[in-house]
């Protein structure tokens, strides 16, 4: 897999699927993206290895500026989007909107499911513009005890 994608305002970007090897910059960038929830090593390790899970990452020349994990669950028919984040000097050019779509389709399930920060007011408007609509929340469900808004896209109806 190897999408080139373009925006008016970004330089040129590229999605390819992530691995083991990307354990490194994966880390550095969610350290940097995620200063409150921050995956442990072995939380990261398991999105690069575990069967079942969709990861993508976006580079720009060498550097990777983004990185989208989601977990296929064929029993409840859903793709669960277990972290997405852009490079902080790189957002707002369309990367992590790609990420989502490219990750979506990955999948390929009926519906995809995430949960996010309720104050998360970025990743609040990609979920909205991208199709996502809330459908509950989760008190407390975040360390430091702020609640969990749970959005969910639908991508084909479950016809029985
Ligand atoms: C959320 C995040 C991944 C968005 O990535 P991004 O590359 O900046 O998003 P995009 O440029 O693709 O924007 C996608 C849409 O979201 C909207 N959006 C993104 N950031 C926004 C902001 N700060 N204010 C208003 N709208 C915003 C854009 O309007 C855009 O809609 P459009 O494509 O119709 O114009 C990025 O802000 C991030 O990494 N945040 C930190 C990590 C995080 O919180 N991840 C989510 C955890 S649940």
């Amino acid at each position: 897999m190897e999408t080139t994608r373009t925006s008016p305002l970004a330089a040129e970007f590229v999605l390819r699927r992530a691995n083991w090897r990307d354990l490194g910059a994966v880390n550095e960038l969610e350290k940097l993206c995620f200063p409150l929830d921050a995956w442990p090593l072995i939380e990261i390790i398991s999105v690069l290895t575990f069967p079942g899970v969709v990861r993508i990452k976006a580079m720009q020349g060498q550097a990777m500026v983004g990185f989208v994990a989601g977990e296929r669950r064929q029993g409840e028919k859903t793709g669960w989007i277990a972290t997405i984040c852009v490079h902080p000097e790189r957002r707002g050019l369309g990367i992590g909107r790609a990420l989502l779509e490219a990750c979506e389709t990955r999948m390929g399930m009926e519906r995809v499911r995430l949960t996010v920060r309720a104050s998360n007011r970025e990743a609040v408007a990609l979920y909205e513009r991208c199709g996502y609509s809330q459908v509950g929340e989760w008190p407390r469900y975040y360390a430091g005890g702020e609640d969990g808004l749970l959005f969910e896209k639908v991508i084909a109806p479950d016809l029985g």
